[in-house]
């Protein structure tokens, strides 16, 4: 597979998906880097060609063919402090003499047809349909027997390159790496910048752009889990890229707890990105080995849109489980219709009145167990309330199933409320520093999901719990971050590691319930999007996009969840107004319009709807029904908004718009949100159609692609606040 070169040219390694080509060249024989990522080429002799490259007050070295260079200059694959490094690098050594420093030095490499995946994260589903592997494992050497292992594999049929690295140590001593990237990548100067996702709770992946500067500017996040502050994601974009043009490299890292993302320019305008594990230090005895988790990159000469159709395939064909995202189930959820005060009668009332909506589902969320009546208490102890459910929670499934419902249940396994028995019974299980009493969060604490013995006994509750209430759905809860993060089930050396333990044991814990649960969608939450990431959706084929319902509020935090996840995955409930979060109302038809497009369901208690606003739900829930699977599978295309707008005369940076292109319909969104003074007529374009004719459901109206593409459809001029407007367009001959 590698480039045979002469004696005057690099050896190149090159890595081809179906669209990129990514390829690795080992400088004098010696350090690994970057040489070209970008649209598949085939020049590779151009690409082999030597340099030297020096500046001055650089350290350097003199290579083996007389060549003189500065690791300062070169995009290293992966930069340690040592190497003539001034920059960032891609994680901290600490060897036991003292040293901090080890220059990393390439030993050998090997392609193959199988991906090697890192122990315990997911990263990519067994059974994916991406097509043939090229797979390559780099080997580096450092000093003091650290070994490194840079690890990649492309598909065929995708446009992902998956990374990850793998650390060895093969002394007699231990040694510790800290914060260790996943990837790391150098792309040559030019005039950049950077797209990432921040915001916090009930705000979250809010999409965000700036300058590329000197400097490397960096997320993270410290609380054990993702978080709603930020996304494991960055992209650095050429300036002026929007969502159908200009370049675009991006990387997400399948994680679910702490994360670093960073990008930058170094001091010659060369960019980098790197993402990894933050708040991590692991020691290595000998022998040892460490594996970051995987990093999932795209490269994309056609935007930003470009790069979500990659994430969106790579979702779908490699990550969620086959079959999970078929016959996605209208849901209602009791939380913001009756909080806590639920009970087996409050419930059956509520499926009776859930039916006419076309709800399918009913979850029955927080406040079912022991004396939950309140956030304060009871997490832990998972024994049904039956003064509230006298007949159990296998009643209550019973009396929701009589009105046609399907029965799920919330849990939120992961934590425990100081007044518990579990907490009572078994203190050591709960993450916290021996020194110090716990703080609180949301009133509860966090059980040690580093400790094997309490992954049994929740594999355990949350077994009995299913078989109990024969749920079909579980809603998992999570709801605080970690503060205090020190395990008592691990060695003093290996503290450093408490909150990675965690995430690795919440995938056993995951991996097993799925296992045994075949038939039980487990949908992630927490918080809201507090959680949402490329590992979980292993387990999770629907998240919880976020805690606000407020229609408006939803344009943005879909639309930004979208940069990565395909809209099929992401939950999303028509809720009632004045909106709970923000007290805001909109007309019930944008509320209906803002959901199609994702998960399609209820937040709300019907009971207290108009007759009108109820007869809107339940169209919203018949559309949804009637082309959910085409939808699942459907391109999904953002036409305006943050990253660029597809609205013609005059752009209103308000708006939000996007289409689902199907197999035989296109379903097209667009929010005007505030209404203006004497309008003037806009159209929406529909860029990268698919050649042929569309017809309009509503109007009967043909268009050809060129003129969707070109003028667009005809906007209506929005006659109050909050408007939306749909268009089904079918596929016609
Ligand atoms: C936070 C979730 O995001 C809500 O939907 C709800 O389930 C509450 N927790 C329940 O406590």
């Amino acid at each position: 597979m590698e480039h045979k070169s002469t004696a005057s040219q690099d050896l190149l390694l090159p890595l081809h998906s179906n669209q990129t080509s990514y390829v690795l060249a080992v400088v004098g024989g010696r350090y690994v880097t970057q040489r070209y990522w970008g649209q598949a080429t085939e020049s590779l002799d151009a690409l082999a060609a030597v340099t030297s490259d020096t500046a001055p007050y650089l350290t350097t070295q003199t290579l083996a063919d007389g060549r003189t260079l500065s690791l300062d200059r070169l995009p290293l694959e992966y930069p340690t402090l040592g190497a003539g490094r001034l920059g960032p690098t891609a994680c901290t050594t600490r060897f036991s003499d003292g040293a901090r420093t080890t220059r990393l030095e390439y030993r050998g490499h090997s392609y193959g047809t199988q991906p090697e995946l890192p122990v315990g994260m997911p990263l990519l589903r067994p059974d994916h349909e991406l097509g043939g592997a090229t797979c390559l494992r780099v080997e580096l050497v450092g000093t003091r027997g650290l070994a490194l292992q840079l690890h990649y594999a492309t598909f065929d049929n995708a446009a992902v390159l998956l990374r990850w690295a793998r650390f060895v140590n093969h002394s007699e001593e231990p040694f510790a790496i800290t914060d260790p990237a996943a990837a790391w990548v150098g792309l040559p100067a030019a005039d950049y910048e950077r797209v990432y996702l921040a915001g916090r709770w009930a705000h979250e992946r809010q999409v965000l752009r700036a300058p590329l500067v000197s400097g490397l500017q960096r997320i993270e996040s410290s609380g054990g889990a993702t978080g709603h502050q930020g996304s494991p994601f960055v992209a650095v974009c050429a300036s002026g890229a929007d969502e159908q043009q200009g370049r675009v490299y991006a990387a997400a890292l399948s994680y679910s707890g702490n994360y670093w993302a960073a990008a930058g320019c170094n001091q010659y305008d060369a960019a980098e990105l790197g993402l990894g594990v933050a708040k991590l230090e692991t020691t290595l005895l000998p022998g040892e080995s460490f594996d970051t988790p995987g990093a999932v990159l795209v490269h994309s000469d056609a935007g930003f849109g470009g790069m979500s159709a990659a994430y969106h395939d790579f979702v779908r064909r490699g990550v969620t489980p086959r079959g999970a995202r078929a016959g996605r189930r209208v849901v209602i959820n009791t939380w913001e219709a009756m909080y806590f005060d639920v009970s087996e009668h409050n419930t059956a009332a509520f499926a009776e009145q859930a039916t006419p909506l076309g709800a399918e589902l009913l979850v029955l969320d927080d406040g079912w167990f022991s004396q939950r009546r309140d956030d304060t208490s009871s997490l832990g102890d998972w024994d049904t309330n039956t003064e509230r459910f006298p007949a159990g929670l296998g009643g209550a499934q019973q009396a929701v199933g009589r009105h046609g419902l399907d029965f799920g249940i919330w849990m939120e396994p992961e934590m425990v409320s100081p007044d518990s028995r579990l907490a009572t019974e078994h203190p050591d299980w709960v993450l916290g520093d021996p020194q110090q009493p716990a703080a609180l969060g949301r009133g509860q604490l966090i059980l040690d999901l580093a400790n094997p013995e309490v992954i049994d006994h929740l594999i355990g509750e949350v077994g009995r719990v299913i078989r109990e209430s024969q749920a079909t759905h579980v809603k998992w809860d999570m709801n605080r971050n970690m503060s205090d993060a020190y395990s008592r089930a691990l060695t003093p050396e290996q503290q450093g590691e408490a909150m990675h333990r965690y995430i690795l044991g919440l995938y056993r814990l995951l991996g097993q319930l799925t296992t045994e649960f075949p038939q039980v969608t487990f949908e992630g939450c927490a918080g809201g999007g507090g959680r949402i990431d490329l590992a979980l959706a292993h387990f999770h084929p629907r998240f919880w996009t976020s805690d606000m319902t407020d229609a408006y509020e939803r344009l943005e935090i879909q639309y930004g969840s979208t940069l990565v996840m395909p809209p099929e995955l992401l939950g999303a409930h028509v809720s009632t107004v004045p909106n709970h979060q923000i007290g805001r109302s909109t007309p019930a038809r944008t509320r209906v319009l803002a959901a199609l497009a994702f998960w399609y369901g209820f937040e709300l208690d019907p009971a207290r709807e108009t007759q009108a606003d109820r007869e809107i739900y339940a169209w919203g829930a018949e559309l949804f029904r009637r082309h959910r699977d085409e939808m699942a599978e459907a391109r999904f295309v953002r036409l305006a908004g943050t990253l660029g707008a597809a609205v013609g005369s005059g752009r209103r940076a308000a708006d939000r718009a996007w289409m689902l292109v199907g197999a035989k319909h296109v379903f097209v969104f667009w929010f005007a949100v505030l209404a203006e003074p004497d309008s003037v007529p806009r159209f929406l374009r529909l860029p990268s159609l698919p050649a042929g004719w569309y017809r309009d459901q509503a109007t009967g109206l043909r268009y050809d692609a060129a003129l969707l593409g070109s003028r667009g459809l005809a906007l209506d001029p929005p006659q109050h606040d909050y408007a939306a407007q749909h268009w089904i367009l079918e596929r016609a001959e």
